[in-house]
């Protein structure tokens, strides 16, 4: 049997990148898809104010990817052991995912892993976060600032090609990020409750199974890689449900 505890699991930082950057997502999004289709889309008004909103938002986007590095890699130091998958999440971790969303979650098995603070992505959120990250994310915002077409920079729009490239390569990175979004919103729903996942979005903490102190032991003298499958470590206490 096991019983909950809460563990710290996103600090204020990045919260604030996460929803400035969503927000900052999806009005590019909404002004974007304007500024591609203005006959059909118009719900910014006039065309000169689409762009100008989509150039915002954009700034804004990349001054917080630059926010959330610095504070991964700088001050954390975290960000390869939280965003990279392991052996062990490439070999089994993903499949055992995959499965877990595709039927186990559906009769009601309760999910092969467990978040902790410096392992809280599960293999398949490591897959899709690394790819957004270090991506998708950084490539929208790089053709973006070539397609605002500022003078110090056409030699590079040249050197890439041109900007028909470019444009193109920035609307094909806008479509995966839309298609991610959806995905990722759908998958963020499912936790133990529906909002279980935006909890610790929110507020910073999320309860966990609090394994037995017996397994810890057992696992840590087997030399088990240290993964969010078996958790071993101990974590701040929530104020309000203080650890046993
Ligand atoms: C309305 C839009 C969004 C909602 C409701 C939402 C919701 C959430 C929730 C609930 C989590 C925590 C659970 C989890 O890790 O899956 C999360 C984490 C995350 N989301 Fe979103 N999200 C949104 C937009 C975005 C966008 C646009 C991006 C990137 C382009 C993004 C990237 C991430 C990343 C990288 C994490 C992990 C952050 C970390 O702990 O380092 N999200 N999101």
């Amino acid at each position: 049997m096991s019983a909950k505890k809460m563990v710290y699991l996103q600090p204020i930082p990045i919260r604030i990148w996460h929803w400035v950057n969503a927000l900052g997502i999806v009005t590019l999004i909404i002004s974007g898809a304007q500024i591609r289709f203005p006959e059909a889309i118009t719900i910014l008004g006039s065309y000169k104010t689409a762009i100008q909103v989509h150039n915002v938002a954009g700034l804004i986007v990349a001054v917080f990817l630059a926010w959330w590095l610095v504070y991964y890699k700088m001050v954390r130091n975290s960000l390869d052991d939280i965003y990279i998958p392991n052996e062990e999440d490439i070999k089994h971790g993903i499949v055992r995912q995959l499965l877990y969303y595709c039927f186990w979650y559906f009769v009601g098995r309760p999910s092969p892993f467990h978040a902790m603070p410096d392992s809280k992505f599960n293999p398949m959120q490591k897959a899709a976060y690394l790819v957004v990250m270090f991506m998708l994310v950084p490539l929208v915002v790089l053709t973006g600032i070539l397609l605002m077409n500022v003078t110090p920079l056409r030699v590079l729009i040249l050197m890439s090609g041109g900007i028909k490239i470019i444009d193109t390569l920035h609307f094909l990175v806008a479509c995966s990020l839309f298609a991610f979004l959806f995905t990722h919103v759908y998958l963020a729903t499912l936790g133990a409750t529906p909002l279980a996942y935006f909890k610790p979005m929110i507020f910073g903490w999320e309860e966990v199974e609090d394994h037995d102190e017996e397994h810890h032991e057992e696992a840590h003298q087997e030399g088990e890689p240290q993964t969010g499958f078996r958790p071993v470590r101990h974590y701040p206490e929530h104020p309000a449900h203080p650890q046993a």
